[in-house]
């Protein structure tokens, strides 16, 4: 009975004879509606694929003749500062390990055609005390620093509850990941200020700019406040010509996120940095490689926000699970032995 009632009700001449019932206004209101929305996506769509694939990277020396990257030995600074150089940026290269520096300044000599300058500061980022930022300062003073890349970073190594983080753990992430990139940008302005240039990048993540991100509030927090930092920066410098980025990406095979091989949702670091690089000089804050931009405009667009809350929890409640589960038969073996 329901069913052929649906059905009739459904029938094209049932359909027809309604539309026939409406008053001409109406129809006039609905089709300029429709037509507007799909007007929408498809600019939307248009513009997408012009920003990931078409939209030509900007002349980066342009900004200055020197590019810092924090964090360059390893991940998404060294791909980074791979292409910087590519692209004939000088490099001051900073991270905490000299022969780690040592070696990708060598590394990154050998494998780039132009012939690029590459000077390296071991600074633990987790420690920028007073004097350690005024010998960074005078170490820059002389040079046209163009590029600041904010990149250095501490995560968790599993996602868990806020107190069972060492406090001494909490304050190195803050340090490294909100404390260092604020302080090493006040380093560059004035001499960028007086250049009336210069592009400042910070590393933010996809986590810093989701609506909440339970069991890693740390890193999420401090990855927040690189984003509101950023585009406060970007606003503050307008009149100096000078532009603060945070980009934020999903996943990508570092060691940071213990993802091996790459993915379409996981790029490797050089794919990624060579879309990051690209972004440069445009918009404020964005996921530079296409598959994590589909995955935020989904989010964004498609789920609402008690959704993804509810997914973010119970993922990283099964990553706690399975890290704890891992750490016991580790210990049930190491007994054995
Ligand atoms: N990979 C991802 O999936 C992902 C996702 C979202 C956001 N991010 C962000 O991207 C940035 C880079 O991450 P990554 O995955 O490329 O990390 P990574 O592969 O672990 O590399 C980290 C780099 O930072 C340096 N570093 C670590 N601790 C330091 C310290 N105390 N002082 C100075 N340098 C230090 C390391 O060199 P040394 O050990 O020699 O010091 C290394 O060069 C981070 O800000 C991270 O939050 C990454």
């Amino acid at each position: 009975m329901m069913i052929e009632y649906v059905t009739n009700a459904f029938s094209p001449e049932m359909v027809l004879e309604r539309v026939n019932d409406l008053q001409p206004w109406f129809l006039v209101v609905s089709v300029a509606v429709t037509g507007y929305l799909c007007l929408r996506v498809i600019l939307s769509i248009l513009n997408f694929i012009y920003v990931y694939f078409m939209r030509p990277g900007k002349k980066l020396t342009r900004y200055g003749d020197y590019a810092i990257v924090t964090g360059a030995t390893d991940g998404i600074g060294k791909a980074y500062a791979l292409e910087l150089a590519a692209r004939g940026m000088n490099l001051i290269l900073v991270s905490r390990t000299q022969s780690k520096l040592d070696d990708v300044k060598k590394e990154i000599s050998e494998s780039v055609k132009n012939r690029v300058d590459i000077m390296t500061q071991a600074i633990d980022l987790t420690r920028v005390t007073d004097d350690v930022l005024a010998s960074f300062e005078k170490s820059i003073a002389d040079k046209d620093v163009g590029i600041l890349v904010n990149n250095a970073g501490m995560a968790l190594d599993h996602p868990d509850y806020l107190e069972t983080t060492s406090p001494a753990f909490n304050r190195d992430l803050i340090n490294i990941n909100v404390y260092a990139p604020t302080v090493l940008t006040s380093a560059v302005l004035p001499g960028m200020k007086s250049r009336k240039r210069g592009v400042i990048v910070n590393l933010g993540s996809a986590n810093g700019i989701l609506p909440a991100v339970p069991l890693l509030s740390t890193y999420a927090g401090s990855k927040a406040y690189i984003n509101q930092f950023s585009r406060s920066m970007d606003e503050e410098l307008k009149g100096y010509n000078i532009r603060v980025h945070d980009q934020c990406p999903f996943f990508v095979t570092t060691k940071i996120s213990k993802i091996r091989k790459p993915r379409l949702d996981a790029p490797t670091p050089k794919a990624w940095a060579r879309a990051a690089v690209k972004q440069i000089g445009y918009e404020t804050d964005r996921t530079p490689y296409w598959s994590h931009g589909l995955m935020l405009m989904a989010i964004h667009s498609l789920c609402p926000e008690w959704a993804v809350n509810e997914y973010v929890h119970s993922l990283h409640k099964s990553f706690r699970r399975r890290f704890y589960r891992k750490q016991a038969q580790r210990a049930a073996a190491d007994k054995k032995d």
